[in-house]
């Protein structure tokens, strides 16, 4: 049975460095990228030393589920790790996003990790690791952010308590929870800088060290990661402050 890493979103950013580290510091029979962009997916693969298997899906059609669904039941791998980290956001008043970019997102930063998740799962024995990419976003609600936010919210209680169902077959769940981070992710957010919501971008990181990060906590069976003071002291607020109130804060200094 080929032991495997599974990491959607591999095409950029994050997710794209998941599957660098994961190649360089852990080993594999293979590793399988799955975004829509084939052509980067191949140039992934061309500098990964681990075989890769390119797997283009639009994670946003539930077809795309049933298509991972039987390349399962064909390959019957052993997961050792899954990264469900395809996802993206708009910025923009209620009123200014599409009602189907806002389905969207939805889609894919919600519903698309409980499927990847739940039909890997058969496959995955004790040791195995499930990284899920949620966002700071998640600690409360966000104006202006409010689905994309709200879809973090989601994916960090989800993956929260299915790792704690998990305990008792050893495999851990982490939420992921970056905050800025330098990829391409800004210009789909912003429809390439149009969108003014939101300019300050304080305490920009790179996805390099967001990713050492959250595999250093992977590999720990740690639930949460969250990188640096600045993230980390959001958090903690976070849970003391009034919704009521960091909404008010996060008016005041986003721009
Ligand atoms: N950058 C930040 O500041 C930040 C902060 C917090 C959380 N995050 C989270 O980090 C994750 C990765 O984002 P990133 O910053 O690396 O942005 P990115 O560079 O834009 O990467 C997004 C990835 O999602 C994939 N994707 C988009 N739509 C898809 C679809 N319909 N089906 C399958 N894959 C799709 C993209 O590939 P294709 O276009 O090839 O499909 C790409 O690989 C996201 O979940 C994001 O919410 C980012």
């Amino acid at each position: 049975m080929k032991k495997i890493a599974i990491v959607t979103g591999a095409s950029s950013g994050i997710g794209w460095e998941f599957a660098v580290q994961l190649d360089r510091d852990e080993s594999f029979d293979e590793m399988w990228v799955i975004a829509r962009r084939k052509e980067k997916l191949e140039e992934l693969a061309s500098v990964l030393k681990t075989p890769v298997k390119v797997v283009p899906l639009d994670l946003c059609e539930y077809a795309s589920f049933d298509e991972f669904k039987a390349l399962l039941e064909a390959e019957k791998p052993d997961i050792k790790v899954l990264v469900n980290c395809s996802g993206f956001g708009k910025f923009g008043a209620y009123s200014d996003i599409a009602v189907p970019d806002a389905l969207s997102m939805v889609d894919l930063n919600a519903r698309a990790p409980v499927a990847l998740t739940e039909y890997s799962l058969p496959y995955m024995s004790e040791g195995a690791r499930i990284l899920q990419v949620a966002s700071i976003a998640g600690f409360h609600p966000i104006p202006y952010l409010n689905v994309y936010a709200a879809t973090k919210v989601f994916l960090l209680n989800y993956s929260r308590a299915l790792g704690y169902e998990l305990k008792s077959r050893k495999i851990t769940v982490t939420a992921v929870c970056p905050g800025w981070t330098k990829t391409p992710f800004f210009d789909v957010a912003t429809n390439g800088g149009t969108k003014k919501e939101v300019t300050k971008y304080t305490g920009m990181r790179t996805a390099e060290e967001m990713v050492t990060k959250a595999l250093k906590c992977s590999r720990k069976g740690k639930d949460i990661a969250v990188l640096g003071l600045q993230n980390n002291g959001h958090r903690f607020l976070a849970k003391f402050i009034p919704y009521s109130a960091i909404m008010k804060i996060w008016d005041k200094i986003r721009k």
